[in-house]
């Protein structure tokens, strides 16, 4: 009997647990640690680093595949880290990181066995994927993967009358034969590959769409069906259906993308919530290395602009663009571990925060919550006090999140009667005429709701 009963409830665990498994989770419970993350790492690196002049380089100067040949041949990345890399973007704060594993120029960087034109071939002869992902993980870091609908060495690929591509317009492809469906095949097999051999993938970043080419042009739902087969947890970005620049094309993916810069207002649906989005932003001015460019944004540029996705619901993947050898630029790591800095002391005001929605922004700060905590970011420069309006009896404390003393305030200022509800912050005598905000870039205060 009792024999019975164990093989019974071990049995229904077994089902229970099966079930469990199968139960496809929804859009919110797979986005779920990505919105707590806020902050992640692009990295884009290829072939175009040896060129040192960002990765449409072949675009722009219209550079032929043959042209491109000896570069390909001659990519051997001699210090490549990704531990190293991956050490680097924790310390920084981030929790997520997402690389190009093929970017326009169609050049591979794990061994695909859909072409030769991969660096398990040439000088490299490594599966960069493969390091990376492992890398990556390691730290325990999320793992995203970048993958090129566009692909400029693809022979099925538009040439002649692609608006991008670098041989558009040139009178030798006027009357070449591309065999679309079977770039689409090829295509769809390489994201089958890279879904399939590198462990659990947390996002899949496809980029991107244009003119005509979107949607059920790449056979969008046929490749997300596939995708979410093999990574039921993993989330897709928005481009098979638009593009950086075109907002709210998000039916075939989990969330938005804005490219270079953070929107006025957080992307909103039909009934006014706010979407899922991710600002994707350069370091400097270029995604793959630069050898010109040193218009690295600060540590206070790039701590104001996360801030500010957060405080509008988003996140912020800040890009890194490792040179030729595979050595993300000394610009990059210096500003990311003084970001770094910032965010062990203030982490708490960005991981798992949004919008504080009874805290609008003001001309000084920004505001980020989670559950009954507020953050004030003092991110700008003020003269004089703060005043919160009819606030006397809605908090419990506020401290300065870095080292949690108590902030100072007064409930008083001058004519104006303590009834009225004003906190009057940094206004306590005697402290006010010494004060001065302890954090240059942003000074964070905890603000514990009643
Ligand atoms: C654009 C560019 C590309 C870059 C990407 C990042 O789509 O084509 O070079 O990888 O944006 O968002």
């Amino acid at each position: 009997m009792k024999k019975t009963i164990l093989l019974q409830t071990l049995l229904f665990t077994l089902l229970a647990s099966q079930f469990s498994f199968s139960q496809p989770k929804t859009i919110a419970e797979r986005l779920k640690w990505w919105q707590e993350a806020r902050f992640g790492m692009f990295i884009h690196f290829g072939i175009y680093a040896i060129h040192g002049k960002g990765e449409w380089m072949r675009h722009d100067e219209k550079v032929s595949n043959e042209q491109y040949q000896p570069y390909v041949e001659s990519f051997n990345p001699v210090d490549y880290n990704p531990k190293e890399w991956a050490k680097l973007a924790k310390e920084a704060g981030m929790k997520y990181a997402v690389m190009t594993a093929k970017h326009h120029d169609g050049f591979c960087l794990w061994d695909s066995k859909l072409t030769d034109y991969k660096s398990t071939n040439f000088s490299c002869k490594k599966d960069l994927i493969k390091e990376y992902t492992e890398a990556y993980r390691a730290e325990g870091l999320k793992v995203g993967i970048y993958y090129s609908l566009i692909d400029w060495h693809h022979p099925d690929y538009p040439h002649y009358a692609d608006e991008h591509h670098p041989m558009r317009g040139n009178e030798a492809f006027k009357n070449a034969k591309h065999d679309w469906d079977n770039y689409l095949k090829y295509m769809h097999g390489q994201v089958k590959e890279l879904l399939s051999n590198y462990g659990k993938i947390d996002i899949l970043w496809l980029d991107f769409s244009y003119g005509e080419m979107r949607g059920e042009k790449w056979k969008a739902k046929e490749l997300v069906d596939m995708i979410r087969k093999l990574q039921p947890d993993i989330i897709i970005n928005n481009r098979l259906g638009g593009d950086g620049v075109v907002q709210g094309a998000v039916q075939y993916g989990d969330f938005e993308t804005p490219e270079q810069g953070v929107p006025e207002t957080a992307p909103t649906d039909e009934n006014g919530n706010i979407k899922p989005w991710e600002t994707c932003l350069t370091h400097n001015n270029h995604w793959g290395y630069h050898n010109a460019d040193n218009n690295f944004k600060s540590a206070e540029v790039v701590i104001h602009t996360l801030v500010n996705c957060v405080s509008k619901g988003g996140n912020l993947l800040l890009n890194v663009g490792p040179d030729a050898k595979g050595k993300i630029p000394q610009g990059s790591v210096e500003v990311l571990k003084e970001v770094g800095q910032w965010m062990r002391d203030n982490g708490a005001s960005i991981y798992g925060c949004g919008v504080a929605k009874d805290f609008p922004r003001t001309e000084y700060a920004r505001f980020t919550q989670k559950g009954n905590k507020v953050y004030m970011h003092k991110m700008y420069p003020t003269v004089g006090f703060i005043r919160l309006k009819d606030f006397q009896n809605k908090f419990n404390y506020i401290r300065f999140l870095a080292d949690g003393t108590d902030a100072p305030y007064d409930k008083r200022f001058w004519g104006i009667p303590e009834s009225q509800g004003f906190i009057f912050l940094n206004c306590k005598r005697p402290v006010w005429e010494t004060f001065s905000w302890p954090n240059k870039i942003n000074t964070v205060l905890e603000i514990e709701l009643r």
